[in-house]
């Protein structure tokens, strides 16, 4: 069960991102389904997993295309709400090399809708509860608090990164920071000492750190080193939706921590030679020979 965003991407890509009061040109514009809770629902579903979406759209095209975007991947649509705004959309520069600048506009997504009993129920039947913070926070800790009741592994993306209620992080399973995240959450300027302290709050820590791969840190060590897996990349976005959903999708399919965590580097990767985000997710049939 995925718990999040759903946002249209409207995506340029130009050479550089452009000094306040000056005009550029980009060389390309495209429209993506995107938003990091669709990301992850997809990333999920494209390597085999059972996935189910709670989000909010507005009753406009990009709704529309975002609910049609999910349902062709498979991904159980009926936890999306129709709301009386704009669906969200991210407006985001992709520069030469890859990197990207994002600008979240969640309009749909901030709405503030109570977690109902059809929602609790949903949560209560899954296996993971997947969220990230681009819905209102409010929403996304009950959420987290609501399926840690219920025994159900609840797993955080901790993105954009926000100042968190004081017991939030004891509640989550397992927290998936990239190290910018995890510095910021921490407070810390070391990457490593972010992931060890965050681990004595949260189950287990998998901080991404993009070439770098991955660390995984318990009770306030790290207690493995997630190799990278080398390619060019020509688009990052999405790249750290990939990881997480392809790590729940595995564990819940049975995959031990280092299988899981092998398949989500090698699948991020792969994301990251494709452009878009919800565009570039690999299948399993991508994935598992290069394992
Ligand atoms: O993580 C990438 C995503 O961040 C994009 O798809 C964009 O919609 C923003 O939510």
């Amino acid at each position: 069960m995925v718990l999040g965003s759903a946002n249209m991407d409207l995506v340029v890509r130009q050479p550089r991102l452009p000094e306040p009061g000056e005009t550029m040109f980009g060389s390309s514009f495209s429209t993506v389904p995107g938003g990091k809770g669709l990301n992850q629902a997809i990333a999920a579903a494209r390597v085999g997993g059972s996935v189910a979406f709670l989000g909010a759209v507005g009753g406009d095209a990009f709704g529309r295309e975002l609910r049609e975007t999910l349902q062709a991947a498979g991904v159980d649509t009926d936890g999306i709400a129709l709301v009386e705004r704009p669906t969200g959309t991210a407006h985001i520069s992709v520069l030469d090399g890859g990197e990207n600048a994002i600008v979240v506009v969640p309009d749909a997504n901030g709405v503030e809708l109570p977690l109902d009993d059809v929602q609790r129920a949903a949560i209560r039947a899954a296996r993971h509860l997947v969220v990230q913070f681009e819905r209102p926070l409010p929403l996304v800790a009950e959420a987290v608090a609501f399926a840690r009741s219920v025994g159900v592994t609840t797993v955080v993306t901790p993105a954009p990164v926000l100042p968190l209620p004081e017991d939030f992080l004891d509640a989550v399973d397992i927290l998936v920071p990239n190290a910018g995240e995890a510095r910021e959450l921490a407070g810390l300027d070391d990457e490593t000492d972010a992931a060890r302290a965050l681990s004595k709050r949260a189950g287990t820590v998998v901080m991404t750190r993009g070439a770098r791969g991955a660390l995984v840190a318990r009770g306030g060590e790290i207690v493995e080193e997630v190799e990278p897996y080398a390619v060019t990349p020509v688009d990052t976005t999405g790249a750290g939706d990939t990881f997480t959903g392809v790590l729940v999708a595995r564990l819940a399919a049975g995959a031990s921590d280092p299988e899981a965590l092998r398949a989500a580097a090698v699948a991020a990767a792969i994301a990251t030679t494709r452009a878009g985000a919800s565009t570039s997710m690999p299948t399993w049939d991508e994935v598992e020979p290069l394992l």
